[in-house]
């Protein structure tokens, strides 16, 4: 007889899978708050879309990434576009091979200062940021709204297809201040588990990110159908706490803003599918209300601090 899952699958919030409203917000903030800097860095490029987009109004940008693979692709859309006053280079944020006061802005997008090789690393960073800015620089940081996340779920239970194929399986905790502690599994090939999932859609967000099947159980899994793997753990950041983290670091002038709402009153509203072209109109209307209140609110955070 088929053993029975007691797992209770979770539908996806869209917003979840398709970053282009929350990406037009949060470029519309950049576009505003570096205006015609002359240089600027940014730390943990990726593949260079917001330097990209900012080439037409600065003087110069260098991105640096840990990532060969990603500065490679940042390199081939830069000449893909033909632009010229941009170029990447591979490096890790806490060791920049850069002179000191070489740049009067630096921008670390999409929560850099949580990924695993930075943990418990994050003040030699902003120390880098801090050396490489002109006195009075600009320092720009964008990353996920602890508050936000927390309140929506202090626990989170899912699994993920890794690019081999296999299955994973992770219970993550949350602390308000925004610790997470994820328990990480493999799913046992041929049990019934592995079959469920099999037989599952894995869609694939617009960006290439990877999507995750969100489920509460019901009961626990059997332990059988599992191979624990490790245990990662994770600092991110409240509006509070990100303050403090650059504060302490010696920066000045420290706001902090969230962004993302009129996504998230579109999408409860039930009118993602009917708002067509006012997407950007709506992104650009709320951008200006955030700068304009220096707060807001939503799943992201924007943050703007000054050497
Ligand atoms: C979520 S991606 C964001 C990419 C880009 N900033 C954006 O917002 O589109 C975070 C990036 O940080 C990079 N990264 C992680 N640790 C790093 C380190 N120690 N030094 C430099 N980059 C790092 C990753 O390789 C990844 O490209």
């Amino acid at each position: 007889m088929r053993e029975r899952l007691h797992l209770k699958v979770l539908p996806r919030d869209p917003c979840e899978n398709d970053f282009t409203w929350y990406e037009m917000i949060r470029d519309e903030l950049l576009r505003k708050t570096v205006g015609r800097a002359q240089r600027v860095l940014d730390v943990g490029c990726g593949q260079g879309e917001p330097l990209l987009i900012l080439s037409g109004q600065i003087g110069s940008g260098m991105g640096v990434d840990i990532s060969e693979e990603r500065i490679r692709a940042a390199e081939n859309a830069r000449k893909k576009l033909g632009i010229e006053n941009i170029e990447f280079i591979h490096a890790s944020a806490v060791d920049l091979p850069l002179e000191s006061g070489e740049f009067d802005a630096v921008l670390m997008l999409g929560d850099v200062l949580c990924y695993d090789n930075l943990y418990g690393r994050q003040e030699e960073v902003l120390s880098e940021i801090r050396r490489v800015l002109i006195d009075d620089g600009l320092t720009v940081y964008q990353g996920m709204n602890w508050d936000w996340e927390y309140k929506l779920s202090p626990s989170w239970t899912y699994f993920t297809r890794a690019d081999n194929g296999n299955f994973r399986f992770h219970r993550n905790r949350r602390t308000a201040s925004g610790s997470e502690t994820s328990r990480d599994y493999d799913v046992v090939p041929g049990t019934p588990l592995h079959d469920w999932l099999l037989q599952r859609d894995w869609p694939v967000s617009p960006q290439g990110h990877d999507i995750s099947i969100d489920v509460i159980e019901e009961r626990k899994i059997p332990q059988r159908w599992l191979k624990y793997s490790g245990v990662s753990r994770y600092q991110h950041y409240t509006p509070a706490r990100l303050r403090r983290r650059y504060q302490n670091a010696g920066f000045r002038h420290v706001e902090v803003l969230a962004y993302g709402q009129t996504y998230d009153i579109v999408n409860k509203a039930g009118l993602l599918e009917s708002v067509g072209l006012a997407k950007s109109e709506l992104a650009q209307a709320e951008a200006a209300v955030a700068l304009e209140l220096r707060t807001g609110s939503g799943p992201w955070l924007f943050l703007v601090a000054r050497k």
